[in-house]
């Protein structure tokens, strides 16, 4: 009887085991400013990830419209769009894992990322609030510009809240990386995706320090074309695109693809690796507290932050240039919470 017993019990928790398993796999996935040029793709892309179980689509106008064209689009996971109201936020943000943030303006010619914080510290300073009202414990993806800035941002009105957890905020690089791979296979004539490039330090201009000397290709550390093309990528977009915003549908590709690592993670895979600009303490002793880097995640969101590795003279150089502009970055987002919170 006592045997029969005990392994009725050992029955019972493998099952209970086996429940939580893939109740943990039910994955909430919010997009705010989910009718934009990158909110939309974007959207479509998380449809087609059979990781996402709901997702969430708010925006301050067209979010409903967004979401019932993807809702028909035939897999499984359910697609609701929220009204532009605090109330439609909360209900987009309730129980949520995964917070990808497009919203806010894009560059037009002639502009840099710091241009737009004027107009997007606001607005990614508000929608943070929400998020640490209504889910403070999810994974938060910022893809708002200037990230350098936004997201030391989302930090302060964590910390403000008592609620910040450094291993769940990302400031979305990937597109650094996919275009550093990109560009490289066009000149070595290889496919991309055999191309794992590294690139640290933030997202606009020098900040973005590609390190090509821990590549397959070391000759390309001196090719300053290539250097200059993945740092201002983003450039290029914006003139082709004359007036009519930045680089939206290969942020989209890189959005859903740092949206899928998290979940990954978060589902138990392991060795799950991406670039992100997150809390850091590779350069915290110059007084950087975020910066870039390939990251680890797990289970919690960030696992394990990699050092930066082995660096060439040339590397070494972008590095110093790439840590001035950054704690400028950094520092304007920390003070415009402390004097607008
Ligand atoms: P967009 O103007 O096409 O879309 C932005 C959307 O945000 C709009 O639909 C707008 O209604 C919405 N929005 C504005 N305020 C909002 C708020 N308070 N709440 C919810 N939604 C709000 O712009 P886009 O091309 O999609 O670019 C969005 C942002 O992403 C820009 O800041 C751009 O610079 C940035 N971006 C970042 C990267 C990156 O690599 N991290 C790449 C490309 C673009
Ligand atoms: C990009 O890298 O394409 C984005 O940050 C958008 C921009 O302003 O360049």
């Amino acid at each position: 009887h006592i045997t029969m017993f005990a392994a009725r019990a050992v029955f019972a928790a493998g099952q209970r085991r086996a429940f939580s398993a893939s109740a943990r796999n039910l994955s909430k996935v919010t997009v705010l400013g989910a009718a934009g040029g990158i909110g939309q793709p974007l959207s479509l892309l998380l449809k087609m990830n059979p990781r996402v179980t709901e997702l969430a689509l708010y925006d301050i106008r067209g979010g409903p419209g967004v979401a019932a064209d993807v809702s028909h689009v035939n897999t499984k996971s359910t697609v609701t769009g929220y009204d532009p109201s605090p109330e439609g936020l909360a209900a987009a943000l309730k129980g949520s894992d995964v917070v990808v943030i497009p919203a806010g303006v894009p560059r037009k010619p002639g502009m840099t990322r710091d241009d737009l914080f004027n107009t997007n510290a606001s607005i990614v300073r508000d929608l943070a609030k929400a998020a640490a009202e209504s889910c403070p414990e999810a994974n938060l993806l910022i893809i708002s510009n200037p990230v350098n800035s936004t997201v030391p941002i989302c930090a302060e009105v964590f910390k403000a809240r008592g609620v910040y957890n450094p291993k769940r905020l990302f400031g979305v690089t990937t597109l650094d990386v996919v275009r550093a791979s990109r560009f490289v296979s066009e000149i070595k004539g290889t496919d991309p995706k055999d191309e794992n490039i590294t690139v640290v330090g933030g997202h606009s201009g020098v900040t973005i320090v590609p390190l090509f000397s821990q590549s397959k290709h070391p000759d390309l550390s001196s090719n300053e074309k290539l250097i200059n093309r993945v740092q201002f990528g983003g450039d290029e977009v914006v003139k082709a695109k004359d007036g009519a915003g930045s680089a939206t549908l290969s942020m989209a590709m890189a959005g859903a693809r740092m949206t899928d690592a998290v979940l990954r993670a978060a589902q138990g895979e392991k060795g799950v690796v991406e670039p992100s600009f997150v809390d850091s303490p590779l350069y915290k002793d110059q007084g950087i507290d975020f910066f870039a880097s390939k990251v680890e995640l797990g289970p919690n969101g960030v696992e394990k932050i990699l050092p930066v590795g082995q660096v060439d003279a040339i590397e070494e150089k972008l590095l110093e240039a790439c840590l001035v502009d950054l704690k400028k970055n950094i520092a304007k987002g920390v003070s415009f919470v402390a004097s607008n919170p």
